[in-house]
């Protein structure tokens, strides 16, 4: 990319370009075909260039499951008090435990313990099956969630376990493939793995093998697990939260602050670096090539871009900062170079804007307000009366809340204000809005349309693979570029 590009998009975002059709190359559009392998940081690479937000009514488990799925990625937000570190480490836990691979440590119990304590462990942790072990920790059997179906608190755990005599068990490590043949030969739905003392090191399930062939492209890690990325802050409780995240397994740290380019954000990754070595780094946000400059100097695996953007965010109307989004991939794509992948967030209101992100500088895109009340996301459903304006009639109509993280209700729940007065309010100077959107179904179909768009999007500009299509856009863009004048951005966008 050049810096007569920069020219071209000065002071413009998604809105002000369309693309020019080039001539068509592939023979379908079908996402299960095309190449759109995208780097997240240095080195953990997606099938799908697709991150959903560290947002408190975004980002927790389900959502992240679902991202890691369809091949891209969750980050685990951090809207939680400080000191109050748990409920972010069972959710990345949670995601981890999911399934899709052999479970290295999967969760036990005693013979001796009651239903109602597996009851518990199973709900909280959101699985089906414990581990169950002798008082040395040897296996005795396994408990599935229909063992306990229907069971009174109290039985004990032996009386309602397979017991080991009963199950087929593996003596050793396995790989992946091995697993697979194993447990089709034994016609076994479960394979625990024992060492030669007979203590358990893992776990296979009949769901994960059937879950590796549901979702072929997704984002796993070396034992097969879903990748989860987590935030932290650059201040407060972020050295040990971020302990506690990599004990439970996320695969990268999000050091996520709403100015990333200042000596907060390079304090905290020098302090990060010191104590946790090499792990995945992402940091942000920030939007200009001497702000993504400072976070790769400093080390980070890739850098978060925008200021300002995202949908449910007020900092440009509040403070008068910040860069239009394609402006500032660019210049940010400019001045990273091939050295760390960026991720472009914030701003994508249409599926047609993430191609955009996606040539202008973004190796992938996070999204926010895009999956906004879908199934996965946090927090209840509320039914609201809504006028049909076709027959005036009221209905009743169920949605969610979406919110910034700098909103007023987002900042009083982390910052525990429930008790602070308006004055109070006022003066954490709120960069965020608060809204309710209709709840909808699921993200994944929210993902699997987009990727479609994306795939269209790589037909229409002439390529075969998303990486072809950057790389035709990177070496002429003048090919491409058409800027738009009000009517035909009124043709292209307004229906
Ligand atoms: P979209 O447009 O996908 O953007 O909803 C998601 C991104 O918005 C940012 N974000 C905020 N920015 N005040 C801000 O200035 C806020 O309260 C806020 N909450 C979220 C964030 O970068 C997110 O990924």
């Amino acid at each position: 990319m050049t810096k007569s590009l920069l020219d071209r998009v000065r002071g413009c975002t998604f809105d002000d370009f369309l693309f020019t059709p080039q001539l068509g190359e592939i023979p379908s559009r079908d996402p299960s075909v095309i190449d759109l392998t995208s780097s997240f940081t240095s080195s953990i690479r997606l099938r799908r260039p697709i991150v959903s937000a560290n947002m408190d009514t975004v980002t927790r488990a389900p959502m992240a499951i679902v991202m890691a799925e369809e091949g891209g990625i969750g980050v685990i937000d951090r809207g939680y008090r400080p000191g109050d570190i748990d409920p972010q480490i069972v959710e990345v836990a949670a995601v981890k435990r999911t399934q899709h691979g052999i479970v290295t440590d999967p969760l036990s119990i005693p013979a001796s313990a009651r239903v109602g304590e597996a009851r518990t462990a199973m709900h909280h942790a959101r699985i089906g099956t414990l581990v169950v072990v002798d008082e040395d920790g040897r296996l005795a059997g396994l408990l599935t969630e229909r063992d306990v179906r229907f069971v009174g608190d109290q039985v004990t755990v032996r009386d309602r376990m397979t017991p080991r005599q009963r199950l087929v068990v593996h003596a050793g490590r396995l790989t992946w493939p091995d697993a697979e043949r194993r447990m089709v030969d034994a016609k076994v739905k479960k394979l625990p793995l024992v060492d030669a003392d007979d203590r358990v090191i893992g776990l296979v399930t009949s769901r994960d093998l059937i879950k590796h062939r549901e979702h072929p492209f997704a984002t796993r890690d070396e034992h097969g697990r879903l990748r989860v990325a987590a935030a932290i802050g650059a201040t407060g409780d972020f050295l040990e939260r971020a302990a506690e995240l990599l004990r439970v397994g996320a695969d990268a740290l999000v050091i996520d602050i709403a100015h990333g380019h200042s000596r907060v954000m390079e304090r905290a990754m020098a302090a990060v670096r010191a104590r946790f070595g090499d792990v995945p780094i992402v940091a942000g946000n920030v939007a200009t090539a001497e702000g993504v400059t400072f976070l790769i100097e400093r080390g980070a695996d890739a850098v978060k871009v925008g200021i300002g953007p995202g949908g449910g965010c007020t900092t440009r109307l509040a403070t008068n900062f910040g860069v239009p989004q394609v402006e500032a991939l660019v210049r940010c794509h400019i001045a990273a170079g091939d050295r760390v992948p960026l991720i472009a967030d914030g701003g994508v209101k249409r599926d047609g804007a993430l191609v955009q992100a996606l040539l202008f500088g973004g190796s992938t895109v996070m999204l926010g307000s895009a999956f906004a009340g879908t199934l996965e996301t946090p927090g209840e459903t509320v039914l609201k009366p809504v006028v049909v304006p076709e027959s005036q009639k009221v209905v009743q109509v169920p949605f969610k809340v979406f919110r910034g993280m700098a909103s007023v209700g987002a900042v009083r729940d982390r910052l525990d204000l429930e008790d602070a007065d308006v004055d109070e309010l006022d003066a954490i100077g709120a960069e965020g809005l608060e809204v309710s959107v209709p709840a909808r179904g699921s993200a994944r179909t929210v993902v699997q349309n987009m990727l479609k768009h994306v795939c269209s999007a790589i037909s229409y500009g002439g390529a075969t693979s998303l990486d072809g299509l950057r790389q035709a856009f990177a070496a002429d863009p003048e090919r491409f570029l058409v800027r738009l004048s009000a009517s035909a951005r009124a043709e292209s966008f307004h229906r």
